[in-house]
């Protein structure tokens, strides 16, 4: 079984970025360890980032036939994208969205989420380690890889 985990605009800059809101850790360390969860489990796994809305979609798209689940950071486009979730509503399989930081803490047009309104879960505000946590949501959700 394949898992996607997907990431938007900017977050190839994580770790660099705004340190003090989205910590020191890079994305290949978010890489790892999410091949870390779910590979020893027999999962495989997708892992991309891109700073264009079309990749994004194109990903869900080939996920859309191949995946079993699919755990997204939209980043900005979490704001602005009915693009995006549009795609999503195009998948049958679990869907988590993941936000590093808390952004209900933070202004308020980032409390509005398109991609909530397919997402089975939100995580946000556990630091990279949200990533995991939806990964073992899904894990749970699709069963033995
Ligand atoms: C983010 C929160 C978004 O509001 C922001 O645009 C990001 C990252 C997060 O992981 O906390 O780029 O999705």
């Amino acid at each position: 079984k394949t898992i996607f985990v997907l990431n938007g605009p900017n977050l190839n800059l994580l770790g660099a970025r705004q340190p003090e809101i989205y910590g020191r850790e890079t994305l290949a360390d978010v890489e790892a360890n999410c091949r870390a969860l779910v590979e020893p489990e027999g999962y495989e796994l997708r892992f991309h980032q891109s700073n264009a809305e079309y990749q994004l979609i194109d990903w869900i798209h080939e996920a859309r036939t191949t995946a079993c689940a699919l755990v997204i950071n939209p980043a900005a486009y979490t704001h602005t994208s009915v693009a995006i979730l549009d795609a999503l509503n195009t998948c049958e399989f679990p869907v988590f969205e993941v936000h590093i930081s808390n952004v209900h803490k933070r202004e308020s047009f980032r409390h509005h989420s398109y991609v909530s309104l397919r997402a089975d879960g939100v995580i946000a505000g556990c630091g990279i380690q949200g990533y995991e946590l939806a990964l073992r949501r899904v894990m749970h959700l699709v069963g033995a890889a």
